[in-house]
Parts: structure tokens; C-alpha cells; sequence
């Protein structure tokens, strides 16, 4: 289930409840499916042969067209990274600087680690919300924010998308950044 930690606090919110409701006020979408439907051969896998995406968008199809129909997403993928990643430090570098999009950007995990790094309200300023599989989010357009990998270096992740241009990254210099470690 995923957790969020305040940048500003180092306050954490856990539990299910208390993580909806606090995205819920930051206007950010959570739900949750059982990633239990995954295969066993494939809950820890993360250097995927085009057949094993396949399959693992197949055990969620009920999901995402579900989400997608509620919410007007027409496509989507999966994506999976980890240190067999060709580049992947150099990837995660040009991951990990604030922006924003024309679109929401959706994650729904599948197997491993992710965070994002979301600009809250006033109030609150930037905060993580630590995923694990099962977890879905939807940062909603304009929002600045940035999605990266936790310690452990692993994710498997659908993405689901409105339009693919809308997905293009938009810079969002913040001086309040740095502050907020
Ligand atoms: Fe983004």
C-alpha cells in the first residue's frame, strides 16, 4: 500500500485510509488492484520479453479498461526498468527534475518500487508518495511533479495515456525545490 512522506515535515502518512484521504485533498487519484493476479513467474520479474508484457497487461485488461473507460485514456503500455536498463543512471537523471504535462499521468504498478514527487498545496508543499505494486495513481495535469525509482532500482509499471503528446515534459523551475529535501 502505498505511503507518503511531507518533504517539509519528514512527516509520514500510512495507512490505507489516511494515504486516500490525503491524496483525495491533493486532488491526486489512488486505487488499488490485486496484484496477487499476477503469475508467480512474473511478480518478481523485471527484464520482460515482449510475450511477458503482453501477458502481464492481459491479467490486468479488466482493470485498465475500467480505469481507462472512467477516465478517457485510449492507450497504453508497460514499462519496465531496472539495472539491466540500458543507461539507467543517466535515465533516472533526466527523470528526476520537476515538470508538468498537459495530461494526467498515470501509473499503475505491477511489480517492484516507484515514488513520485508531487508539488502539494500551499499548506504542504512537496511530498512523496512511495508505490508498490497494486498501487495506481494519477497526478492530474499542471501539477509539477516527477516519478522516479526507489532503492531498490526495480519496477514494472502500465501507463496509461489520453493522447501521447500530451505525456511531453514541460520543465517547472521551482526555487522551493531544493528547500524542500
Ligand atoms: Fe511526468
Amino acid at each position: 500500500m502505498a505511503e507518503i512522506r511531507i518533504r517539509n515535515t519528514d512527516e509520514r502518512i500510512t495507512g490505507e485510509q489516511n494515504v486516500r484521504q490525503f491524496l483525495e485533498n491533493q486532488e491526486v487519484l489512488y486505487e488499488h488492484w490485486n496484484a496477487e493476479k499476477l503469475p508467480s513467474n512474473l511478480k518478481d520479474k523485471f527484464i520482460l520479453s515482449d510475450e511477458e508484457k503482453a501477458e502481464i497487461l492481459s491479467t490486468f485488461d479488466e482493470e485498465i479498461r475500467d480505469l481507462a473507460s472512467r477516465r478517457g485514456y485510449k492507450t497504453w503500455d508497460l514499462i519496465a526498468l531496472s539495472d539491466a536498463t540500458p543507461n539507467l543512471d543517466e535515465l533516472l537523471k533526466k527523470f528526476e527534475s520537476v515538470h508538468t504535462h498537459t495530461e494526467d499521468e498515470v501509473r499503475a504498478i505491477t511489480a517492484g518500487k516507484g515514488i513520485f514527487v508531487i508539488k502539494g498545496s500551499e499548506d504542504v508543499g512537496y511530498f512523496d508518495v512511495e508505490l508498490e505494486a497494486g498501487d495506481v495513481i494519477s497526478v492530474p495535469e499542471t501539477i509539477p511533479h516527477f516519478f522516479t525509482l526507489m532503492e531498490n532500482r526495480q519496477i514494472v509499471a502500465v501507463r496509461l495515456f489520453i493522447e501521447t503528446e500530451g505525456w511531453i515534459a514541460h520543465p517547472f523551475e521551482d526555487p522551493e525545490f531544493s528547500k524542500a529535501k
